[in-house]
């Protein structure tokens, strides 16, 4: 097998501007701000609908809520992938009520009204009774940019959008040599969340929570910030690279702990994780040549991985809302998606996608701490916080933005008092104001 050791790109993208203007509560809990976001932003980027697998054949379809909003996502009679506003232009009822199915043509549950797969009008009743023409050939479902990449489907609520390529930039081209159109999702978590979705996406924005909210993770990942490399291109995206593999040195000494952290996968690679006591520094790059030599044998194909890559996480933030957090068998895909009316919810959705080895229908997922098989279809869960799990290290997560919307609504919380190593999130949050500006591509433009 001829082995790419280029990988993935790993140069650090230079710093841009940062300001320093507190980040006050009522970003996440006024309904003004709320609103400026939903004009300025939502209905401006790029946004992601589901996966191309949901719609195999012509007439398979998918909705999606986005704030207000439902989208309606169709095969459509020449393979085309669409997407149109789920309202029916009537008197606007929502067209059509579930989340996935097959259709020849949607029919309207209120006064019958039927499109084409294409979005026409193509029935209506009493048809003569229009003193203003009949509305068939007139009328369509409201049609807007679609695209896919990585196997999602992706829309934009602005016919005059930027291009995906550009939007996704540079993430598309790093992720490239990760099968991501191979991997199935596994688990797919939505949790009605008491929490604004900034608090989702802040939260992935830096990772200082850790030691306090994940104890468990200084076992197998080295989390300092001296240890992780951050990178925030201009137009809002970002990324971390975190090494994996190899526990932070302040737990070292519990050595019974670390090796159950990364027993799973030593087992898995044939190694033996007894020997790695006193010297667990030496397992990350042991391992990385250990699935170099193993990876046809186990059924992966690692060529175009860089060794970092088949440890570590490479963790990427599409702005708005958007992480994929690549591991070297999976990714976690973590999304906060707005509330339609209130600042203090919103839906926070976790899909873990497995890359299973070649010929494998059964894997165990370090990630998700459990094994998962391939061909059982993946039910969608979704409930309050509490009531489901969006997996054991996640729930920890959600924890606590419920907590801290709580405290972001206190008149004794006077704005952020942030270190540099979560600068993210202050980028965020500029980014966010540039698209509610309208400046966001003069940004880009002046500082490229
Ligand atoms: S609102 Fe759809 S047919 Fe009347
Ligand atoms: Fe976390």
């Amino acid at each position: 097998m001829a082995v790419n050791l280029k990988g993935t790109d790993t140069s650090k993208a230079p710093e841009p501007p940062l300001g320093n203007k507190p980040l006050l509560g009522e970003r996440y809990t006024s309904k003004e701000f709320m609103e400026l976001e939903w004009e300025g932003m939502w209905t401006k980027v790029w946004l992601i609908a589901g996966l191309v697998e949901e719609l195999p054949q012509k007439g398979d379809y998918i909705t999606c809520e986005m704030g207000r909003e439902s989208i309606l996502c169709v095969r459509d009679n020449n393979n085309k992938i669409r997407a149109f506003f789920n309202v029916c232009q009537h008197r606007a009822n929502r067209l059509v009520q579930s989340e996935k199915g097959k259709a020849k043509t949607f029919s309207c549950g209120y006064h019958g009204w039927q499109y084409s797969l294409e979005g026409e009008l193509i029935y209506v009743r009493d048809e003569e009774d229009f003193p203003q023409g009949s509305p068939c050939g007139k009328l369509k479902l409201v049609e807007i940019p679609c695209e896919t990449w990585g196997g999602f489907i992706w829309y934009n609520m602005d016919e005059n959008c930027s291009s995906l390529h550009d939007y996704l930039s540079p993430h598309q081209e790093h992720l490239s040599v990760y099968p991501l159109e191979e991997m199935k999702r596994t688990d797919w978590v939505t949790i009605e969340g008491n929490f604004n979705w900034k608090c989702v996406q802040d939260n992935f924005n830096e990772s200082y929570h850790i030691p306090d909210v994940h104890p468990q993770l200084k076992y197998f990942l080295d989390e300092r910030y001296q240890s992780c490399q951050f990178d925030l291109y201009l137009n809002g995206n970002v990324r971390m690279l975190m090494p994996g593999s190899i526990p932070t040195p302040h737990a070292e000494k519990e050595e019974d702990l670390i090796i159950e952290s990364l027993k799973p996968d030593a087992e898995f690679w044939e190694m033996d994780i007894e020997s790695y006591r006193g010297r667990f520094k030496e397992f990350r790059k042991d391992l990385q040549n250990q699935k170099r030599k193993l990876s046809e044998k186990k059924g992966y194909d690692f060529s175009l991985f860089n060794d970092d890559q088949l440890t570590d996480n490479y963790h990427y933030g599409f702005f708005p809302n958007v992480y994929f957090s690549m591991k070297p068998d999976g990714n976690i895909f973590l999304r906060g998606n707005p509330h339609p009316t209130d600042p203090n919810k919103c839906y926070f959705d976790m899909w873990y996608f497995t890359w299973f080895p070649e010929g494998a229908n059964e894997y165990y997922s370090n990630s998700m701490g459990k094994y998962v098989a391939i061909d059982s279809p993946v039910e969608h869960l979704t409930g309050k916080f509490g009531e489901i799990s969006a997996g054991p290290g996640i729930d920890q997560d959600v924890a606590v933005w419920q907590s801290q919307q709580q405290g972001l609504s206190s008149r004794g919380f006077r704005g952020d008092y942030m270190p540099y190593q979560e600068r993210r999130i202050r980028f965020h949050h500029e980014t966010i104001d540039r698209y509610i500006e309208g400046s966001i591509q003069d940004f880009i433009k002046n500082n490229s």
